[in-house]
């Protein structure tokens, strides 16, 4: 890749103001000067500016992120502090969220630069499972699990939902596993039964489970287990 680009994403910077730091002599390779944005940089090449080394990020990454309540899933957003926030990598902007939580869902958040990973979870077609810890303001009704399972119209949309699985833990804490991603899916559900959520977590998308040693604001690369288990399903 050219020195300047290169910079460009590295710093979060134009390439004008990128050309001003090579021409102030603030870009080393290997240790000495380079002021030609058109340089070549490989893989192995230390870059470095104003002394600091500039890591260079080779092939796909994938982390798990467990998400306060605040922070939206979308990577730049005006007016709301993003999970970006949390991400202490390099080129961190080029990571997305595999699915967005809203911003007072806490829990699950999957992160990578791979789009066609990503889309595996996302994708419609796909049915990738999904299970959330739900806190209900009034007491589960004793058919809900069986029009879960039935499937429940949401206001506004034209097909039911796909069959969900619920668990009651007590009757205002349940687990509800669907294999969709509407928007807002969960709270429309309970809102279709006469409920309302009042506090949502996710734990588990597909076969990974939020790691529970991760303390909320906090996250870890994912295991190549965890990154193969997101499989295209067999038809
Ligand atoms: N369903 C919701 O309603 N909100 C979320 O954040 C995730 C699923």
């Amino acid at each position: 890749m050219r020195l300047d680009k290169f910079l460009s994403q590295q710093l979060g910077i134009s390439r004008s103001l990128v050309a001003r730091e090579l021409r102030a002599g603030l870009v080393t390779i290997d240790g000495d000067v380079v002021k030609s944005g058109s340089f070549q940089v490989m893989i192995d090449h230390e870059v470095a500016y104003d002394g600091n080394v500039l890591v260079q990020v080779t092939g796909p990454r994938y982390f798990m992120l467990h998400k306060p309540q605040g922070y939206i899933c979308s990577t730049d957003d005006p007016t709301h502090p993003t999970i970006l926030y949390f991400i202490d990598e390099p080129l961190a902007q080029k990571l997305h969220s595999a699915g967005r939580l809203d911003i007072d869902t806490t829990g699950l958040v999957l992160l990578t630069d791979d789009g066609q990973w990503s889309h595996r979870i996302t994708s419609p077609k796909h049915h990738c499972e999904k299970t959330y810890r739900v806190q209900l303001s009034e007491d589960i009704g004793t058919d809900v699990a069986k029009q879960f399972e039935q499937g429940v119209m949401l206001n506004g949309e034209k097909y039911p939902t796909r069959p969900a699985q619920l668990e009651i833990i007590t009757p205002r804490d349940v687990r509800l596993t669907i294999s969709e991603g509407r928007y807002h899916q969960v709270k429309r559900m309970f809102a279709a039964v006469g409920n309302h959520v009042c506090g949502l977590h996710r734990e588990r998308v597909g076969d990974i489970h939020l790691d529970e040693t991760l303390e909320q604001g906090e996250y870890r690369p994912l295991t190549d287990e965890e990154i193969n288990s997101i499989t295209v399903p067999s038809k």
